[in-house]
This record gives C-alpha cells, sequence and structure tokens, in this order.
C-alpha cells in the first residue's frame, strides 16, 4: 500500500508494546515459579506444576505450582505466625507498608501492565490505562486507611487470617481488592490467584519483597479449584473472601458454614444497560462499547443485557452496528487494539455454546465484518436481537464479547425488565432527564448504578452486589467491615455456658401472687392476630414450673403467609426515616406505658430484676434506632473522575430474625428494632423460652401506628421455623441469635438464594450491655450500599 493509499484509508499500523522485560522476568525464574510462602519461594510439596500461557497465541509462558493442601497449610501457618507481629504494628507502620506496595507498584507499572496482557490477552491499553492505574489507586487508598484505622474504627479488630480466591478476569486487580483492605485491617493473607492467570500475583510477591513487607504477612499459593477448596477448609482460616462464578459461591457458602469463617462472596452479574429515547445516543453507543466489550466481556458487571425505549430501538441498532463494524479484535499487546483474546479454549467454547442457545431460542446473531486473527483464542463481537427476556442469554452470565438486546415502552418496564435477574451486580441507565434516570436509579436492584457512564470503579467506592452477585462490599468503609470485627465478639464465650449479665436464679414473682393466667397468644401476621394453620398450641411454663399460658405452633404455612405479609409491606423501606423514627418512638412510648404489666409477666421466666431490667433496656434501645434511623444515612464519593458516587444505604428487603432465647423482651427488640428502623420487614421468630412475649409486643405494634407487615411474629418450634425462613427465596437475609448449631444451620440453608446471614456464632451477647447489644454492628447488617455514579462537575 503506498502512503497516499495509507493516508486516504487512516488505517491504523500494528503498534505493539515491547514485552521483553517481562519475559526477561519469567526468564529470570527459569520460567518455573513456586509458591511465596513466608517471604520466600517454595517448591510445592507434592513436586507438581502447570503451564500458563498467552491466550492469543497458544505459547507457554510459565510453569507454575500446583498448590494441595499441604501447601495451603504450610502457608496458612506462616500467616498465623505473622499475624501478632504484623497486628502489633502501629497505624502509620502499617500504612508505611501499603504506600510501599502502591509505590513499587507504579514503578513497574508497565511490567506488570504486560505481563497482565500476555497471561490473560486484554488489551494492553486496558492493563495499563485501567487496571493497574486501578491497583496502585487501592493500595494509595489504603493506606490511608491504615493510618486512620484505630480513629475511624474504634472497638473493631481484624479477623486474622484470611484465604482469598480471585478469579482470572482481572487478576491483579482483583488480588489488590483482596490484599489492601486485609492489610489495612491488620490481617495476614494466603491468596490464590486463578488457575489461567497466576502471574501477575506471583510478580506482586516480588514486589512484597522489594517493599520489604515482613515475611508471612502476604502468601501466594497457585492451583487450580482444589487449591480454593483446601483453603476454604483449613480449620486455622478466620475468613475466606472469593470472586467468582456464583456455583462456587455457593459451594464455598456450604464449605464454611459449620466453621465460625467470616465470608465475603462477589459473584456473577447479568446487569442491564438501560438507555432512554432522550439519551444522547452517540455518548451511550460509546458507553456500550466499554460495557460489554471491556475485557472481551469477561467482566461481572458487564452491561451484558441491553434495554432500548422501542421508539429509538432501530437507531440505536445501526449505530450500534456502525460502531462494531469499527472496533479492532486482535493481538492484545497492539496498542490500538479493542477486543483480545479470550482468557482460556474452555471459556471460548462456552460463550459459543450460550451463542448458540440463544439463537436456538429465537435470537438473531449479528457480528461485524471484521479481520479476527487466524490463531489464538478470539471470540468476535457479537449482537443478539430479538432476545427473549426468559432467554438463556438474557438470564445466565455469558462472560464473553456478547450483548443480548431487549426493548422497553416505560420507565417502569425498564425497571421491571432490568430487575427480572437473580442477580443485582451493576446496571447502566442513559437518559438526559435527572428526573427519568435518578428515579430509576432508585429501583434497580443492584449494587452500582452509573448514570450516563459506565464501568467506573474507584477504591472509595464500595463494589458489590445484591441478592445472588453475592454479599459483601470491596472498597470504601463498607469494605474494610469485612475484615473487621467487634474486638468483644471472638473472645466472648459460648451461649451454653454463660448466663446472662443480669445473673440471678429467678425469683417467683412479687407483685401478684395467681399469675395472669392462661394467656393464649396468637400469631402476629400482617397486622393481624392470626391462629395457627396447625390448629396447635404449646404450653408455657414459668421457672417454677407453672403454666403461664398457651403460645401457638407455627408451621411452614404460617412462616409462608408471614413473608408475604412481610413483602407486600415493602413500601416501609420506602417511608421517609423520618417517619420510620417517629413510628418507633411511638413502640418506645406504648412500651413504656405498659413496663409494669409487661415485666410482671416475664418476671415468672426469667425473674423480676432481669424482667424489669429487659423493659427499661428495651424502651432504652428502641429510642436508640429511632434516634439512628435518621442518622445512619448514606455518603457522598468524590472518585477521581467528572463524577460523584451517591453511597446510599437501602434496606436489604426481607428479613427473618430467629431471636435469642434467654432475653425475651430485649433480645427481640435489640435485633428488630434495627432492622426496621432501616426499612426492612421481619418475620421474628421470639423467644422458645417465653413465646408469649409476643403477645405483649403486638399488641404494643397494634397502637403504634406500625404499617401491617412490617413485623410479623410466629411463634412455634424454633429450629423448624428456622429451617422454613433459611430455604425460602423471598427472604433476602437471615438472622439468627440462638446456638451454635443453629448458626451453622441457617448458612447451609440459606444457600438457595444466597441469603445474608448474621448470627451470634452460638456465642453469648450481653443483650445488657449497649457495646455488645447494639450500635453500627448491628445496623451494618440492615442495609446494603448502592452507588450511583452520576456525571458531576465541569
Ligand atoms: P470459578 O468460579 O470456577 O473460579 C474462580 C476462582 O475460584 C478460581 O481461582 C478457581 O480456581 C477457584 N475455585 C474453583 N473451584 C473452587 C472451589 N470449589 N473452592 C474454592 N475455590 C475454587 O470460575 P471459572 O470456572 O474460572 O469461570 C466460570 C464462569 O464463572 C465464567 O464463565 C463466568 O461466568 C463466571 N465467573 C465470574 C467471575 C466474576 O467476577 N463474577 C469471575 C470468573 C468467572
Amino acid at each position: 500500500m503506498s502512503i497516499v493509499e495509507k493516508f486516504m484509508t487512516m488505517e491504523y499500523g500494528p503498534a505493539p508494546e515491547d514485552p521483553r522485560e517481562a519475559l526477561a522476568w519469567l526468564d529470570h525464574h527459569g520460567r518455573r515459579f513456586g509458591h511465596f510462602i513466608n517471604g520466600a519461594w517454595q517448591a510445592p510439596a507434592a513436586g507438581t506444576y502447570f503451564d500458563t500461557s498467552d491466550p492469543s497465541t497458544g505459547e507457554k509462558l510459565a510453569t507454575v505450582a500446583q498448590g494441595s493442601a499441604a501447601d495451603v497449610d504450610h502457608a496458612v501457618r506462616a500467616a498465623r505466625a505473622a499475624l501478632p507481629a504484623w497486628q502489633s504494628l502501629t497505624s502509620h507502620a502499617r500504612a508505611r507498608y501499603l504506600y510501599a506496595l502502591a509505590r513499587q507498584v507504579q514503578k513497574h507499572s508497565r511490567w506488570l501492565a504486560v505481563l497482565e496482557t500476555l497471561d490473560n490477552g486484554k488489551p494492553i491499553r486496558e492493563s495499563r490505562d485501567i487496571d493497574i492505574p486501578l491497583v496502585a489507586r487501592h493500595f494509595y487508598h489504603h493506606a490511608g486507611w491504615a493510618q486512620l484505622l484505630e480513629q475511624e474504627f474504634p472497638g473493631y479488630t481484624a479477623c486474622g487470617v484470611v484465604g482469598q480466591i480471585i478469579p482470572w478476569n482481572f487478576p491483579l486487580l482483583m488480588l489488590a481488592w483482596k490484599i489492601a483492605p486485609a492489610l489495612a485491617t491488620g490481617n495476614t493473607v494466603v491468596l490464590k490467584p486463578a488457575e489461567f492467570t497466576p502471574m501477575t500475583a506471583l510478580a506482586f510477591a516480588h514486589i512484597c519483597q522489594e517493599a520489604g513487607l515482613p515475611a508471612g504477612v502476604v502468601n501466594i499459593v497457585t492451583g487450580d479449584g482444589s487449591t480454593g477448596e483446601a483453603l476454604v477448609k483449613h480449620p486455622d482460616v478466620d475468613k475466606i473472601a472469593f470472586t467468582g462464578s456464583t456455583e462456587v459461591g455457593r459451594a464455598i457458602r456450604k464449605a464454611t458454614a459449620p466453621s465460625h469463617k467470616k465470608l465475603s462472596l462477589e459473584l456473577g452479574g447479568k446487569s442491564p444497560f438501560i438507555i432512554f429515547e432522550d439519551a444522547d445516543l452517540d455518548s451511550a453507543v460509546e458507553g456500550l462499547v466499554d460495557g460489554i466489550w471491556l475485557n472481551q466481556g469477561q467482566v461481572c458487571c458487564a452491561g451484558s443485557r441491553l434495554l432500548m425505549q422501542e421508539s429509538i430501538a432501530d437507531k440505536l441498532i445501526a449505530k450500534i452496528q456502525d460502531r462494531m463494524n469499527t472496533l479492532r479484535i486482535g493481538p492484545p499487546l497492539d496498542k490500538a487494539i479493542d477486543i483480545g483474546a479470550i482468557v482460556a479454549r474452555v471459556q471460548l467454547e462456552r460463550i459459543q455454546r450460550l451463542v448458540d442457545q440463544g439463537v436456538a431460542e429465537g435470537a438473531t446473531c449479528w457480528q461485524p465484518s471484521i479481520p479476527v486473527p487466524s490463531r489464538g483464542l478470539y471470540f468476535l463481537p457479537t449482537l443478539l436481537s430479538n432476545v427473549h427476556p426468559t432467554s438463556v442469554v438474557a438470564q445466565q452470565e455469558i462472560f464473553g464479547p456478547v450483548l443480548a438486546a431487549m426493548t422497553f415502552r416505560t420507565p417502569r418496564e425498564a425497571v421491571e425488565l432490568a430487575n427480572n435477574t437473580v442477580y443485582g451486580l451493576a446496571a447502566c441507565v442513559w437518559s438526559e432527564s435527572i428526573n427519568v434516570s435518578l428515579h430509576v436509579a432508585a429501583q434497580l436492584k443492584a449494587g452500582v448504578v452509573w448514570v450516563n457512564c459506565t464501568n467506573l470503579f474507584d477504591a472509595a467506592c464500595g463494589f458489590g452486589g445484591y441478592r445472588e452477585s453475592g454479599f459483601g462490599r470491596e472498597g470504601g468503609r463498607e469494605g474494610l467491615l469485612e475484615y473487621l470485627e467487634p474486638s468483644w465478639f471472638k473472645s466472648a464465650p459460648p451461649i451454653h455456658t454463660t448466663p446472662l449479665a443480669i445473673d440471678q436464679p429467678p425469683e417467683p414473682p412479687s407483685d401478684f401472687t395467681s399469675p395472669p393466667i392462661d394467656r393464649t397468644v396468637k400469631l402476629y401476621i400482617g397486622g393481624k392476630q392470626a391462629r395457627p394453620d396447625s390448629g396447635y398450641s404449646v404450653e408455657v411454663r414459668g421457672a417454677d414450673g407453672r403454666l403461664l399460658g398457651e403460645a401457638p405452633l407455627g408451621n411452614r404455612k404460617d412462616i409462608r403467609n408471614a413473608v408475604e405479609a412481610a413483602r407486600k409491606a415493602e413500601a416501609w423501606g420506602r417511608a421517609t426515616a423520618h417517619n420510620r423514627a417517629q413510628v418507633l418512638y411511638y413502640v418506645g412510648e406504648n412500651l413504656s406505658q405498659r413496663r409494669d404489666e409487661i415485666a410482671a409477666r416475664l418476671s415468672a421466666v426469667v425473674g423480676k430484676k432481669q424482667a424489669e431490667a429487659e423493659v427499661s433496656f428495651g424502651i432504652e434501645r428502641i429510642f436508640s434506632y429511632a434516634a439512628w434511623a435518621d442518622k445512619y444515612d448514606g455518603t457522598v464519593h468524590n472518585p477521581p473522575f467528572r463524577n460523584v458516587a451517591l453511597a446510599m444505604k437501602e434496606p436489604i428487603g426481607t428479613v427473618g430474625v430467629v431471636c435469642p432465647a434467654d432475653a425475651p423482651l430485649l433480645g427481640f427488640l435489640s435485633l428488630v428494632m434495627p432492622a426496621i428502623s432501616m426499612g426492612n420487614t421481619v418475620i421474628a421468630i421470639p423467644s422458645e423460652k417465653y413465646p408469649l412475649i409476643a403477645g405483649d409486643l403486638y399488641q404494643v405494634f397494634e397502637t403504634s401506628d406500625l404499617p401491617d407487615g412490617v413485623v410479623n411474629i410466629v411463634t412455634g418450634r424454633a429450629a423448624e421455623l428456622m429451617k422454613t425462613l433459611a430455604e425460602h427465596d423471598d427472604v433476602d437475609a437471615i438472622w439468627c441469635f440462638t446456638d451454635e448449631a443453629s448458626a451453622a444451620a441457617v448458612k447451609t440453608l440459606s444457600v438457595g438464594n444466597l441469603k445474608r446471614v448474621f448470627t451470634n456464632e452460638g456465642r453469648a451477647i450481653d443483650w445488657f450491655d449497649a457495646k455488645q447489644g447494639e450500635g453500627r454492628w448491628f445496623l451494618d447488617h440492615t442495609v446494603q450500599v448502592k452507588n450511583v455514579w452520576v456525571p458531576y462537575g465541569e
């Protein structure tokens, strides 16, 4: 081609990045890597290795160790041994290490970007301009948190040894998202990178050495799913943080259930990309290019479902196709490439299989006529239109460069379609109307909503999902909480061995000789007193064996009715915080008016002193959460872009609460009040020891303007009712504060829809001590943060 012809076509020539430095580092290690344990390279115990290759050429890059249970054990022991010294450092000393890591990442940025691209296949433009800068930003930001830890999180302590398992789509970035907050909060780490992309984690080991990080604080064990499994099951790990598929997330939820391991899961998504007719269509199309073709669509929050307002659908499809014709697919080290290689053959085949299935289900498949390299793992950017909302390509995560397009007519229909998924990771809304976009953003069930922008991330803005996209956040204040626990919690004694703080043998009630006998309470569902479906009741006896009354024996059907009532009362979550506070104050006032009669009845079970204390502390607790209701609100983040991120605290939804046995009134109020103060609706199973408290509670609720269905109470056999609640797919969270076996059971049983689980781990909580029994620890479990990114500034 002559120069004139070149000038006329304006074609890009190849602009390959030089991989020599990255390859030299591999050569320096003889292209063979062991694990990084206790600050040194260690050969695998079983002597087994596997290859990692460049997906754009198929060429082998290096051989890495396949971690066995013995290797994992070695690494966990190193992390445990390093923990005391790491924790005894001052906040400032830890901050300096994180700062040193950030600096080293910056100094090696190009080497890391090239290595990432070689191992993963993503365009160098992305690894250089997105992944690695975000890695450095994450360490900088968390160096700051390390510095401020004691001031900002008084009363909290690190979990201990943390096991972290990451996927292959953003290998070093996911490492940073995991390691930075863990170290900043004083944990030590064993991290397992994905088997397809271990190289930058090993490069990070090198950086830890350069930064002089104490041995054992960060350990990297390479290997496949079996290595991850060994880490999850290791008895001396205190917390597991996982990013990857929902299927493996579920397996990890089950595997950790019998233990006290804290767990955070960042799983899949099927995120909607909603374009309204008044959107700036050219900007929206550019957003879409980032939304679905970034990293070949191998992004958990990829905007993989395009929802277009019907009136602009044809015009928009034409624009998208035009743009797709200009995308460049090819060698990822070429700086002018938009779409690189798919990470592995199995992934490529999976994408093709899902696309074929979508077409078989009626979708129309369109791909641009652009050149594709004959060698390497490439998949053309793909547009599927005429997709039915129930089709596999509208429901399943494809994790490839495939966009499934659908239409809607009204904002309401857009929201319905957008939320028609089991996932809830991210969403995009494009509209020039601030009213439409923010109105829709508020209704989307997603952890991140980008308004007129897409795929923006920042260390200050927590990232994570609603629903089956997992639980926990990475980044920001809420991300740190995933690596912290209240200081008293770990050493709290098991529930059975400790009497309550106010400890005395129950006394016979002194202020009445014959108790107000034959008190028959009912269930409380949807604001109405209801008889149990079973038609049975159970006798409730006092401490001295006297019959105090009868409580209904609730069953599965009653729980289902209660869940339905709680779901119907969801408008409570949209009531103003001021309004919720007023109702809570009113509950407190009405409890105060009945304090003597309630204490008198309760004293037959827990003794006079405790009964009176439960009522007094109970009134105070209600006032605390009334106070919190309009103060525990969101934040506005200022990420380093032309945006603000509104970190909105939204209620989780419907919460099942299994109340502690030993403090029938105060235990109930300490759990149910925070939940409803933040707008959740509740199905509560009251103390099995004294379920009659239900009668007192609903009389108070009935006179307090609490809308019907916000609190529902089902008495009966706690273990049976808890099982139905934990398995119910329309319950979003379950809190269980009874014994250790129940704590383990709720975790296992909740795996179906991956409920948020909050338990006492079978430990005793002193409900009379406000440091243990109330405050932020509970409130943190009542909400999930949704970050709404909005353009802002000049
Ligand atoms: P995966 O979930 O199997 O792998 C993620 C990580 O978990 C890897 O480090 C893997 O070795 C480890 N792992 C696998 N089985 C494990 C187990 N039983 N216990 C502990 N760790 C285990 O994901 P995979 O197979 O690489 O990709 C399959 C699909 O998962 C993708 O097509 C995509 O749909 C989804 N995925 C989603 C990601 C996300 O960020 N949401 C990331 C990666 C994959």
